[in-house]
C-alpha cells in the first residue's frame, strides 16, 4: 500500500514541501505520496489523532504548530525534547515520535557550505526566537564552544542560553553591542525575520565591523539574498542563505521516515525553481 506524509501548518498554502519530498520519493522508487494540510490552531489536536487513526506514516510541523503538538505526541527524540519545537513526526508501530530537523538541518548546510572545522568558530546569533533556539542548541551540541546572542530584547537572549542543558561560553548581548565588536566573530547567523519579503530593505544591525574572512549567514531564502547578506558581500565575507537550511531539515526528515538520505542538489533546484533564482 502507498505510504502517507504530510506536513501542517497556517498558513500552508505556499509550502514547498510537497515538492521536494514527492519528487524524492518517485526518485528513490518508494510508494509514498507526501500532502500539504492546512490545519488551524483549535484542529490541531483532533488532525494528530485523525493522522493516527488513518495510520500516517510520518509529516512535518510547521507555523504555528512546533510547539503546541508536542502534548498530543507519544515520545520525543532528545535534542527536539531540548530545543521544546517538533517539525518532524515519525509514526513507529502507531507511536507518535517528534523529533526536531530545523537545527540539525541548519548545523548540515552550514558544514556544507562553510568548508571548515565549525567547532573553533567564534559565532554570533542574532535574534532569539523559535529558529535562534533550533540553531544555538544544534550548534553546541555539535561542540562549538563559543556561540554569543544579540537580541532586541536581551532578556530573551539570555533566557535562550540559560535553558540550554548543553554548555557552551555565551553571553547575552544588545544589538548595539554585537556590532560594536562584530570583528572578533568567525560566523555570524541572521535568524530573525528582519528583510523577509516584503520588508526586503531593512537589516538587523550594521556589518561595518565585520572581519572579512567571517562566514555571514541569514536564515531567510525569500528574498534569496537579503540586505543583510549583500552588505556581507559588499564587505568581502563569503554568504550563505536559507535554502540549505530548508532543504536539509527535509532531507533529514526523509531520512528519519525511510531510512534513506535523498539527493539534496535534486531538491535545491526544486526549490530555486520555485523561488525563481539562483543560489548564492
Ligand atoms: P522564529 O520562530 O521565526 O524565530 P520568533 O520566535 O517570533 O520567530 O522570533 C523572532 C525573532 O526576531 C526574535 O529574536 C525577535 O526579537 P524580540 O525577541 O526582541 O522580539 C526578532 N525580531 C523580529 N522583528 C524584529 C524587529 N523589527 N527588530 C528587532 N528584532 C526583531
Amino acid at each position: 500500500m502507498q505510504k502517507l506524509f504530510g506536513v501542517i501548518g497556517d498558513p500552508i498554502g505556499h509550502s514547498m514541501s510537497p515538492a521536494i519530498h514527492n519528487d524524492a520519493f518517485s526518485h528513490q522508487n518508494i510508494q509514498a505520496s507526501y500532502h500539504a494540510f492546512h490545519v488551524k490552531e483549535q484542529h490541531l489536536e483532533d488532525a494528530v489523532k485523525g493522522f493516527k487513526a488513518i495510520g500516517i506514516s510520518g509529516f512535518n510541523v510547521t507555523v504555528p504548530h512546533k510547539t503546541a503538538i508536542i502534548p498530543f505526541l507519544d515520545e520525543m527524540d532528545e535534542l527536539a525534547e531540548a530545543i521544546g519545537a517538533v517539525n518532524t513526526v515519525k509514526n513507529e508501530n502507531g507511536k507518535l515520535i517528534g523529533y526536531n530537523t530545523d537545527g540539525p538541518g541548519y548545523v548540515a548546510a552550514l558544514k556544507e557550505e562553510m568548508n571548515s572545522p565549525l567547532r573553533d568558530k567564534k559565532t554570533l546569533i542574532i535574534g532569539a526566537g523559535g529558529a535562534a533556539r533550533g540553531i544555538y542548541y544544534s550548534l553546541v551540541y555539535e561542540g562549538v564552544s563559543h556561540i554569543d546572542i544579540c537580541n532586541r530584547t536581551i532578556e530573551k537572549a539570555e533566557k535562550l542560553i540559560h535553558d540550554c542543558p548543553y554548555k557552551a561560553t555565551s553571553a547575552a548581548l544588545s544589538m548595539h553591542a554585537a556590532a560594536e565588536k562584530l570583528s572578533q566573530y568567525d560566523l555570524i547567523i541572521q535568524t530573525t525575520s528582519i528583510g523577509m519579503s516584503p520588508n526586503t530593505h531593512a537589516s538587523p544591525l550594521t556589518l561595518e565591523n565585520v572581519n572579512q574572512e567571517a562566514f555571514v549567514s541569514d536564515i531567510i531564502y525569500n528574498p534569496l539574498k537579503t540586505a543583510f547578506l549583500q552588505e556581507a558581500e559588499t564587505r568581502g565575507t563569503k554568504i550563505q542563505n536559507g535554502i540549505g537550511m530548508f532543504v536539509y531539515q527535509g532531507a533529514l526528515a526523509f531520512q528519519i521516515w525511510t531510512g534513506v538520505f535523498p539527493d539534496t542538489k535534486r531538491m535545491k533546484k526544486i526549490v530555486l525553481e520555485k523561488l525563481g533564482g539562483t543560489i548564492c
